[in-house]
């Protein structure tokens, strides 16, 4: 009989791939995914340490599935991911029932590990040794083994794809975890990654995201070539059938003019660029650590707008970071004020173990300031994102198709497809766009011209509407799955 693994994914774009590459080596091993916890012989729960709400998100989660464990001492309860690696005795401790604890660097193991736990009994531990050259060592061997094994029913869209460029990060921010748990920067050398984009668009993908912990520090080296992201970007971009490359996510000191430029002449290229600032007070990112101040990351905005006309920017936001003053606050609100980011996260600073803000620097913002600077900076950047999708209104915008909407997935009575629904998709500015469509349009760009807007979505026309039938367009709605990206919009760290 066929056995089934069920998986639950906190955290970041690079999560959703790596479960993606899980399931996949687990289907070559005989499994079939469920997504009802009681059904499965094995359960994976994928983690995420970025804050302290991530990780107690899945401490949740395992107590929900405790009871099955006692129903079936056979099933395997997995932790895999930037918890196992960080946090394998509290795991034990607070959920003694887990049987298998596998690092970001081992999850290439998973298959083998779940054969170990059945056939020993015995609670599995596989995780990194920590920095040293042997984590490099893994690291190489997971990228030739490991990648390949896709699973486009774990994809956001069949025809949507995430592709690892790089893993790890060398940054080393204060206040961040990131590279005690997924190990130091490797950049994944040029030909496996146009070999797996190759792939995947043969299996129908028609846009790739590539991604990395600082993906604009992305750079390869053998013999006397050196690549760059801007020639990996370049090297796959006349692959037929693809349609759209985005990558994510950038380190502003990292921000080069020959990225800027493949940006700007490549069509498949999307003119949306995600750079975290974190903070606009040159105090706080100095004990942040992230290498710039508020000056030069303005002056780099200005490059990129400079270079890329029209471009649209995002962020990232830590708000109530160790000693950030009222004054300290008020030089971030200036700065988003000021940056007309199409879109902002903000986070509470959460403090976290091992890292150098946690041994050095007090969490000394109360969490009631964090909560309320936190809003404040939000009611500046909704304006703002308000003002940047009203500034559409009128233009013409290329949508590729990602599904129905939540509304028409709920409302949606029909089964043959021929009706309209509420479409919806993203334009090559990464505006959510939402307009009325047939079915068929899912996976397809269209042109929408856009009508209307609110501060997080774009309303429009679809050109091809005018070929829809008035007969077809009387016809209800199909019943059908639901768009899922939005479910993944999380920035990657
Ligand atoms: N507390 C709050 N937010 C954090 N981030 C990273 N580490 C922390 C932390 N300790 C945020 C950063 C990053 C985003 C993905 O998560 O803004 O860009
Ligand atoms: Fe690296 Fe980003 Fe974390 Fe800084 S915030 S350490 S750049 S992953």
């Amino acid at each position: 009989m066929t056995q089934k693994v069920y998986i639950e994914t906190v955290g970041c774009q690079m999560n959703v791939l790596d479960s993606e590459l899980v399931i996949g080596a687990l289907r070559k091993n005989g499994f079939d995914l469920t997504d009802t916890p009681a059904e499965a012989d094995v359960l994976l729960f994928n983690t995420c340490s970025v804050r302290e709400h991530a990780e107690e998100k899945t401490f949740s989660a395992l107590g929900r599935v405790q009871h099955l464990k006692r129903q079936n001492p056979d099933a395997v309860i997995g932790v895999l991911g930037c918890m196992a690696q960080k946090d394998q005795e509290l795991i034990r401790n607070r959920a003694p029932y887990v049987d298998m604890v596998v690092g970001t660097g081992q999850l290439a193991a998973v298959p083998e590990l779940v054969a170990k736990v059945r056939e020993t009994r015995a609670p599995q531990i596989a995780v990194s040794l920590g920095r040293a050259d042997a984590g490099r060592h893994e690291v190489e061997a997971s990228f030739v083994s490991y990648d390949p094994a896709r699973d486009p029913s774990m994809r956001p869209t069949p025809f949507q794809a995430f592709v690892r460029i790089q893993i790890g990060c060398d940054k080393f921010c204060t206040y961040c975890v990131v590279p005690s748990t997924r190990g130091p920067e490797q950049s994944r050398p040029p030909e496996h990654i146009w070999q797996e984009v190759r792939q995947l668009v043969d299996q129908g993908c028609k846009e790739v995201t590539l991604l990395g912990q600082t993906v604009n520090s992305y750079v390869y080296e053998a013999g006397d070539r050196r690549t760059r992201l801007s020639d990996l970007i370049a090297g796959m971009h006349d692959v037929p059938g693809l349609e759209r490359i985005k990558f994510v996510t950038n380190y502003p000191k990292d921000m080069t003019d020959d990225l800027l430029h493949a940006v700007r002449e490549l069509p498949k290229v999307v003119k949306y660029l995600h750079v975290p600032v974190q903070s606009g007070c040159d105090e706080v990112l100095k004990r942040m650590k992230r290498n710039y101040t508020a000056a030069y990351y303005r002056e780099m905005l200005a490059r990129c707008r400079e270079l890329v006309p029209g471009v649209s920017v995002s962020s990232d936001f830590i708000v109530g970071f160790c000693g950030e003053t009222e004054e300290s606050f008020q030089l971030t609100m200036d700065l988003v004020r000021e940056a007309k980011f199409k879109n902002s996260f903000i986070f509470k600073y959460s403090e976290r173990g091992g890292t150098k803000a946690a041994d050095r620097y007090p969490d000394d913002v109360p969490d009631d300031v964090k909560k309320r600077r936190n809003n404040d900076l939000l009611a500046v950047q909704n304006e703002n994102s308000r003002l940047d999708h009203r500034a559409q209104v009128g233009a013409t915008v290329e949508v590729l198709v990602e599904g129905p909407s939540r509304l028409s997935a709920k409302t949606s009575r029909d089964r043959d497809g021929a009706g309209l629904l509420q479409l919806t998709g993203r334009s090559m500015k990464d505006h959510i766009v939402v307009f009325d469509g047939p079915m068929r349009l899912v996976g397809e760009t269209v042109r929408v011209q856009i009508t209307d807007a609110s501060p997080f979505t774009l309303y429009g026309t679809a050109e091809i509407a005018e070929r829809v039938g008035v007969e077809e367009a009387r016809e209800p709605a199909p019943v059908v799955p639901m768009a899922k990206p939005s479910k993944f919009s999380l920035p990657l760290v």
